[in-house]
C-alpha cells in the first residue's frame, strides 16, 4: 500500500506586528475585550513594500523544502490554498510556480477558507496515492489584512484576521503517513463569512469603481455568534469521525492542531477531548487568525519544538467559511 507523508513543514510570517494596543488606537475596541473573546494579543500585517501572498508562500516553501533535505526542483506539483491571492485571477499557484522557477509544473488552487489547508492536504495525500505526483509542495497563505475593514465598523472580524504563510511537502511511502481526510461543507451559510466582491453576478455597473468605493462589499463580513456556534458542533464532528475511521479514541491523539480561529473554540474542543494543554497546539495568541495558512504555521512550529514525534498521532481539524469544515489525522 503506498501513504503520503509529509517530509517537510515551514512558515513564514510578515515583520509588522499589531498589537491589541494598537488596535485601540484606531477602533473602539480593548486589548481586554480581544483577549476574553479571542485569546488574541498580537498578529501580523503584511508591509506592501515586502509581502504579497505568493513571496510568503515561497518563503515558507523553502524552509520546508530545506528541512525535507530537498530543492525546488524535487517539487512536482503545488497545491496552493488561498482565499486572498495576489489578484482575482490567475491563482496564486501558478506564481509560486514562477517565484520558485518550477518550469511547467501543475498549480492548484483550493479556495476553502479555513479548511483550505486540511482540503489541499487531501487532494495532494490522493495525488500521491495514486502515484501521480512524487514530491507535492501543499501551501496555505493568506494576507486578510488589506480585506479588513480597520474601523469600529469592521472591528468583530479586524481583530481577529491576519496574514502569514505555511508549508508542507508530502512524499509516497510504504507505512502512513496521512491515515485518512475527511472533507464537508454546508452552503446554506455562505454569506455568514464572507467577502462579498469582486463578485461576478451583479450588474455591470455594480462592479464599476464609482460604485463600490462606499461600500462594504469588499471587506470581511461575519456573523461571529452563528460562526461560533457551528463551529464547535463541526470541530468535534469531523474530529469524531476521523477517530472512528481509524478505529482509534480521543485517547490515541498525541497532539492536536486545530485551525486557529479562535482561542475559546480550541479550548470548548480541549475539554470535550479530555485533552492536557501539551496536547493541543495553539499560537494565535501570536498570530492571530490567518485562514489557510495557519494549520500549516501552527505544525510548523510544533515540528520545531519537537512536538511532533515520530509515531505520534496528530489530528488536524479546521472549520470556516462557506461553512466548511475538515479534519485529518496523521501517523508521524
Ligand atoms: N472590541 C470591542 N467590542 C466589540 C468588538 C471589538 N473588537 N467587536 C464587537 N464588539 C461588541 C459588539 O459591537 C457588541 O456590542 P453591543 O452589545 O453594544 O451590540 C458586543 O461587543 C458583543 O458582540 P458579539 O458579536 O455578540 O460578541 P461575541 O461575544 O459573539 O464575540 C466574536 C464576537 C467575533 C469574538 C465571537 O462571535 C467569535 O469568536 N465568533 C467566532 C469567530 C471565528 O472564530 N471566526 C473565525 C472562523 S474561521
Amino acid at each position: 500500500m503506498r501513504y503520503s507523508k509529509i517530509v517537510g513543514l515551514g512558515h513564514h510570517v510578515p515583520e509588522t506586528v499589531i498589537t491589541n494596543q494598537y488596535l485601540s488606537t484606531v477602533m473602539e475596541t480593548n486589548d481586554e475585550w480581544i483577549v476574553e473573546r479571542t485569546g488574541i494579543k498580537e498578529r501580523r500585517w503584511m508591509d506592501p513594500t515586502k509581502d504579497t501572498v505568493g513571496n510568503m508562500a515561497a518563503k515558507a516553501a523553502r524552509i520546508a523544502l530545506q528541512r525535507a533535505s530537498l530543492t525546488e526542483k524535487d517539487i512536482d506539483f503545488i497545491v496552493f490554498a488561498t482565499i486572498t491571492p495576489d489578484y482575482f485571477f490567475p491563482g496564486s499557484g501558478v506564481l509560486l510556480q514562477r517565484e520558485l522557477g518550477l518550469e511547467g509544473i501543475g498549480a492548484l488552487d483550493i479556495r476553502n477558507a479555513c479548511s483550505g489547508f486540511i482540503y489541499a492536504l487531501s487532494v495532494a495525500d490522493q495525488f500521491i496515492k495514486s502515484g501521480m505526483y512524487k514530491t507535492i509542495l501543499v501551501v496555505g497563505a493568506e494576507i486578510q489584512s488589506t480585506a479588513i475593514d480597520v474601523s469600529t465598523r469592521g472591528r468583530n472580524t479586524a481583530v481577529i484576521f491576519a496574514d502569514g504563510a505555511g508549508a508542507a511537502i508530502l512524499q509516497p511511502s510504504d507505512k502512513p503517513g496521512i491515515l485518512s481526510t475527511h472533507l464537508h461543507s454546508d452552503g446554506r451559510f455562505a454569506e455568514e463569512l464572507y467577502v462579498r466582491d469582486p463578485g461576478s453576478s451583479r450588474p455591470r455597473e455594480e462592479r464599476q469603481p464609482e460604485q463600490i468605493l462606499d461600500t462594504t462589499h469588499f471587506k470581511v463580513v461575519m456573523n461571529g455568534n452563528q460562526v461560533f456556534k457551528h463551529a464547535v458542533v463541526r470541530f468535534m464532528e469531523v474530529i469524531n469521525e476521523a477517530l472512528h475511521a481509524n478505529g482509534m479514541k480521543k485517547e490515541d491523539i498525541d497532539l492536536l492542531v486545530p485551525h486557529q480561529a479562535n482561542l475559546r473554540i480550541s479550548q470548548y474542543i480541549q475539554e470535550k477531548l479530555a485533552l492536557r494543554d501539551d496536547q493541543v497546539y495553539n499560537n494565535i495568541m501570536r498570530y492571530g487568525n490567518t485562514t489557510a495558512a495557519s494549520i500549516p504555521i501552527a505544525m510548523s512550529e510544533a515540528w520545531a519544538e519537537g512536538k511532533m514525534k515520530e509515531n505520534d498521532v496528530i489530528c488536524l481539524a479546521a472549520f470556516g467559511s462557506g461553512f466548511t469544515w475538515a479534519s485529518a489525522l496523521i501517523r508521524w
